[in-house]
């Protein structure tokens, strides 16, 4: 009985039948057999396998050398009889070195170690993946924005890449108005037009994400009741409070019959909400071009309850002030409504910008804002 399937086993055909006339196409024959063996040898790790194998290629009567014996070399053409001798006398030589010094090995309890070595240890602990957590920005934009949905407010999203259109001119910031000089940023390196002669669009990073008020205003009609929470960018150095990006939320409402009061009430109730029912806000006088009346928004101090003292020293979190400025807004000035076809006559409403970062630092305690980019593991999982 030959070891050795017949199917797909060439050395049970004559080369004949394999189709081969040429000395040349011996080699390449032989080789692949001896591949074949080296990988059998390989597996054959104790003496019952080294037994099979060594059968299989060495066995007198049907092991494959005798196989290549029969079917090649015997019945061989003159012309492929020495190629198939000289390649069956080496791949014979081979067989019976490695044979050999298999039965050494093992006999030497070498392939006995390699064998405990590769066993699998099912006592050993199971790979551990730790599963990730939200970034803390990620958890305070969604505690955010769950209370303004709350109120009818839904998210959109924009481009970080803007216009100086959309980011300054289409907000009232003309060209050369002082405050450009706050909002410092990156502009992008632009290939130059086609034609060669006129200059690119200009390009820079948002710094802040009021553009989208521009953007959302210009596709919808009112009532308008966005959010919209993004990544912003201004040439600040970094400190621990500053950073070339941050993050914000903007809000902004439009509809026929917004008063000043709906928008204090709702920045009242966001701001209950997020530091809790016994906080009390108030507002400043302010000034943004895209607002008017512009205000900056307090809360009352929610470490010191507003007391500007806790434990008998100056509390630490409002620095003795009992107030702590939380972000700007307004009620949207009428010339931004020209920039998007709106009647400023017939529609009125209210923005603001909130700085996230500066939010989770004084809600969660962290006093440098650094820590948010840095990825350090083990602030991370201080807020799984
Ligand atoms: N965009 C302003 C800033 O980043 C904040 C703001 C938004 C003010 C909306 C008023 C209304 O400073």
């Amino acid at each position: 009985m030959s070891l050795m399937p017949n199917i797909d086993n060439p050395t049970a055909k004559t080369l004949a039948d394999l189709g081969v006339t040429d000395a040349l196409a011996i080699p390449p024959l032989f080789a692949e057999i001896r591949a074949r063996f080296d990988a059998e040898i390989l597996r054959s790790r104790d003496e019952t396998n080294w037994n099979i194998t060594k059968v299989m290629w060495l066995g007198r009567k049907s092991g494959v050398l005798t196989q290549i014996t029969e079917n090649w070399l015997k019945p061989a053409t003159p012309e492929l009889k020495r190629a198939v001798g000289q390649q069956l006398n080496e791949l014979r030589a081979h067989v019976e070195t490695q044979i050999e010094a298999r039965r050494a090995a093992i006999e030497s309890g070498a392939e006995a170690s390699a064998l405990a070595h590769d066993r699998v240890d099912l006592s050993l602990p199971g790979v551990n993946r730790p599963v990730g957590s939200r970034h803390l920005i990620r958890q305070v934009f969604q505690e955010i924005e769950d209370i303004f949905f709350s109120i009818g407010f839904s998210v959109v999203e924009g481009p970080e890449i803007e216009t100086p259109y959309y980011n300054f001119e289409a907000l009232n910031i003309p060209e050369f108005h002082p405050v450009r000089d706050d909002m410092d940023t990156f502009y992008l390196e632009l290939p130059p037009s086609p034609d060669k002669k006129t200059a690119p669009t200009p390009l820079l990073l948002r710094t802040h994400t009021s553009p989208m008020q521009i953007r959302t205003m210009e596709k919808q009609k009112p009532p308008v009741r966005v959010i919209v929470p993004g990544k912003v960018y201004r040439r600040d150095n970094p400190d621990a409070t500053h950073s070339f990006a941050f993050h914000q939320i903007e809000g902004l409402a439009v509809d026929s019959d917004i008063t000043f009061c709906d928008f204090t009430g709702t920045i009242e109730y966001f701001v209950k909400q997020f530091f809790g029912p016994s906080v009390k806000t108030r507002f400043r006088p302010s000034y943004f071009p895209f607002t008017e009346p512009s205000v900056e928004f307090d809360v009352s101090c929610p470490f010191c309850g507003g007391t500007g003292a806790s434990n008998g020293t100056t509390c630490s979190k409002c620095k003795g002030a009992a107030w702590i400025e939380l972000f700007g807004a307004g009620m949207v000035d009428p010339a931004v409504y020209g920039f998007v076809n709106y009647d400023a006559k017939k529609v009125s409403g209210f923005a603001f910008g909130i700085g996230i970062d500066r939010l989770a630092m004084l809600k969660y305690g962290i006093d440098d804002i650094q820590v948010f980019f840095q990825n350090d593991v083990r602030f991370l999982r201080q807020f799984p």
